[in-house]
């Protein structure tokens, strides 16, 4: 037998896409989805209208930063946080994951650690993986609101490996939002150790009550040391475009990225001309958004209010909520719903809160619940999970 790679040996299944396979067998039981962030908004009619009048002659290869009038349009959008920004700062990945791996690639020699503010989202295993890093997790609560680590606690995390800190804004699982206070602490940190950071924002339009703060925003002497992704996919409803962006003023990184994108050719060109569109709507476009996952997210905490025995935060931005419930094993409670658990032929799919953590043990009673659906649906699927918890032979 061929030998694998260590890598390979290590590398994570996602507890999500595992409890799918399951779901796919039971054909005839309607399930409520609230373990993926796959929204069921419509995708915005001139991003589909760019994708249908893309009708060349010959489908080419485009390059490697992507063409230069995505490279344009998503610098002229980010130049909302930061005005001096141009096409040379932004680099067209194929999703904001593939920019998340070409960052951590460019930044990280094997061995080396990322640290990542936990619970956070599964698929940085996966890329820390592929680049050869191994992932710390810094402890994020949901007593004090997921708030960022003290400065002492973030010094005492940074070890001889340490080659940068990633974290999600608004943070997928938890729903904090982080603001200038906080992005400013992180400035000063990685100026002080020399690192770089992550600025995850793949969900900066999607806030309740304030804003999240761009790491696009700080002052430019600070922006060396930041790396912001963003992506398609949440913001205009358009995960399967797969187009996502890298973005940083740190000019030897970004020499780095566009050899890494020479490696794997060039982002497909119709998700390009179909984000440009995307790129041009107006704000009046981010507010209906925003007032979209307002009022999911708001049906959800609602349902989640009226279950007894549940700790449900009120999630301040993206639309996920980790919920702490009175189970043995939220893994095992996942399970038992798809398998077992069914009301008038429906059931519901939560993501059990493990696979959100990288300490072992961690999240044993959490899930994470995500405002993907209509508010009709997510207020049933609340129904669901009291009647679900009211029979599941594992409560505690
Ligand atoms: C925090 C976060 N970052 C990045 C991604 C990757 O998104 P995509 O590759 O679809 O742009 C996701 C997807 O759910 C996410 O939740």
């Amino acid at each position: 037998m061929p030998r694998l790679s260590d890598r390979a040996q290590v590398l994570q299944e996602s507890a999500i896409r595992k409890l799918d396979l399951t779901v796919a067998t039971f054909p005839r039981v309607t399930f409520h989805r609230l373990n993926i962030g796959q929204p069921d908004v419509a995708t915005p009619i001139p991003v589909l209208e760019a994708l249908a009048s893309y009708q060349p002659d010959v489908i080419a290869y485009g390059p490697a930063s992507g063409l230069p009038v995505c490279r344009e349009a998503a610098a002229a959008y980010h130049a909302r946080w930061n005005p001096g920004l141009t096409a040379a700062h932004v680099a067209v990945t194929t999703g904001g994951s593939e920019a998340l791996l070409f960052a951590f690639t460019a930044l990280c020699d094997p061995g080396d650690e990322i640290l990542v503010l936990e619970p956070y989202y599964t698929n940085y295993n996966g890329f820390a993986t592929v680049a050869g890093a191994t992932v710390k997790p810094l402890r994020t609560n949901l007593d004090d609101g997921f708030a960022l680590p003290s400065d002492e606690e973030l010094d005492a995390a940074v070890g001889p490996r340490t080659r940068l800190l990633v974290f999600s804004n608004p943070a997928n699982p938890t729903g904090a939002v982080y603001d200038q206070a906080d992005l400013e602490r992180l400035a000063a940190w990685a100026q002080r150790h020399d690192l770089t950071v992550i600025s995850d924002e793949v969900y900066r339009r999607i806030w309740f009550d304030e804003p999240p703060f761009s790491a696009l925003e700080l002052p430019e002497e600070v922006q060396d040391h930041f790396v912001v992704i963003d992506s398609m996919s949440k913001t205009y409803s358009s995960c399967g475009l797969r187009i996502g962006f890298l973005i940083s003023k740190n000019e030897a990184l970004m020499e780095k990225v566009e050899r890494l994108g020479q490696a794997r050719l060039g982002p497909q060109p119709a998700g390009q001309l179909a984000a440009v569109a995307g790129l041009q709507l107006g704000e009046a476009y981010y507010e209906e958004v925003r007032l979209t996952y307002k009022a999911r997210v708001d049906a959800l905490v609602d349902a989640l209010g009226q279950i007894p025995g549940l700790n449900a935060p009120s999630p301040s931005g993206a639309f996920y909520a980790m919920v702490q419930l009175p189970v043995d094993s939220s893994e095992k409670f996942a399970r038992w719903m798809v398998e077992e658990f069914r009301d008038s032929g429906e059931s519901l799919v939560v993501a059990p809160g493990p696979g959100f953590y990288g300490t072992a043990g961690a999240g044993a009673q959490e899930i994470r619940l995500a405002a993907v659906l209509g508010e009709y649906r997510i207020r049933r699927a609340g129904q669901l999970l009291e009647r679900a918890l009211e029979q599941y032979p594992g409560r505690s």
